[in-house]
């Protein structure tokens, strides 16, 4: 077991990839609180991990609510006596074009995706310091992060951008006090947040795939679990894509009707 006995907070932890790193961090020996928006599903990811004979506890939260980040600390804290790993996966994405965004939309979206990301790092941050223990932080970006993602909007690739320079920044702050700071940026994910349930959109994403298929939520827990272990002690600032090598291909590979 590479986590065993680790304590993982987990935002986004009731849903698509942070269920599944939720999940995949229980198999591996991990504690995990699990602070997300919707109080029924986070329950049930709660009672998943009973059933699977692990511990967690959820906590609801709205991790753009800088104010809320301290309380999910101290949460975790006295239901488990310490924190060692933070999961940045909650996100939140419109679908709006480039001149139809407004003011308030930007900035809820970086305020969760940006925003609260780096507030709730902070926080737990200074909590291992605290401890004198070493700590894990495990952003999850995205490819939208360095190319265009159509049909999401341009402040979620702001955001995501924002989530790769950030993870370096606060790699070479923390390095000092044994914190390592990770990204994994997936590609196209079938889960709520990307219609999963639409076979046209399953279709339409998985052109330009080298591997065939839209990724699966199990697909981002290796590198999770890699950099939340204590062998990636000295893998830090780093992102791992991954998205079947769609950021290696030009135009898909459908074959074109005319010669070149
Ligand atoms: N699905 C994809 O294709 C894809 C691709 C690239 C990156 N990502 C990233 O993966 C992460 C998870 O996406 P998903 O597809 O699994 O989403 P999802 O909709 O399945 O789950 C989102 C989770 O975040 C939580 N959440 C939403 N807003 C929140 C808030 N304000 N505060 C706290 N929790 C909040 C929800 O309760 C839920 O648990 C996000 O960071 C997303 O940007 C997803």
């Amino acid at each position: 077991m590479r986590l065993k006995d680790k304590v993982a907070i987990i935002t986004g932890g009731s849903s698509g990839i942070g269920r599944a790193i939720t999940l995949g961090f229980v198999k591996e020996g991990a504690k995990v609180v699990i602070a997300a928006l919707h109080e029924d599903k986070g329950i049930e990811v709660q009672q998943e991990v009973k059933d699977m004979g692990g511990e967690a506890i959820y906590d609801t939260l709205d991790v753009g609510n800088v104010d809320a980040h301290e309380k999910l600390i101290h949460k975790a804290i006295d239901a488990f006596g310490k924190v060692d790993i933070l999961v940045n996966d909650a996100a939140y994405a419109r679908r709006e074009e480039v001149l139809e965004v407004t003011p308030d939309s930007w900035d809820k979206q970086l305020d969760i995706s940006l925003k609260g990301l780096f507030f709730l790092s902070q926080h737990f941050s200074k909590h291992i310091i605290e401890q004198k223990t070493t700590g894990r932080i495990i952003n999850i970006g995205s490819v939208a992060g360095v190319m265009d993602f159509h049909p999401i909007s341009i402040a979620y690739h702001a955001a995501k951008a924002g989530v790769m320079i950030i993870t370096k920044v606060m790699a070479v702050d923390l390095a000092n006090y044994g914190i390592t700071v990770n990204c994994v940026a997936p590609g196209s994910i079938a889960t709520p947040m990307s219609s999963s349930e639409n076979t046209e959109y399953d279709e339409y994403m998985t052109k330009g795939i080298p591997e065939g298929r839209r990724g699966r939520p199990d697909d981002i827990v290796p590198p999770a679990v890699m950099f939340a272990s204590d062998e990636a002690q000295y893998i830090t600032g780093q992102t791992i894509f991954v998205e079947g090598g769609a950021l290696s291909v030009y135009l898909g590979r459908d074959e074109p009707d005319f010669k070149a």
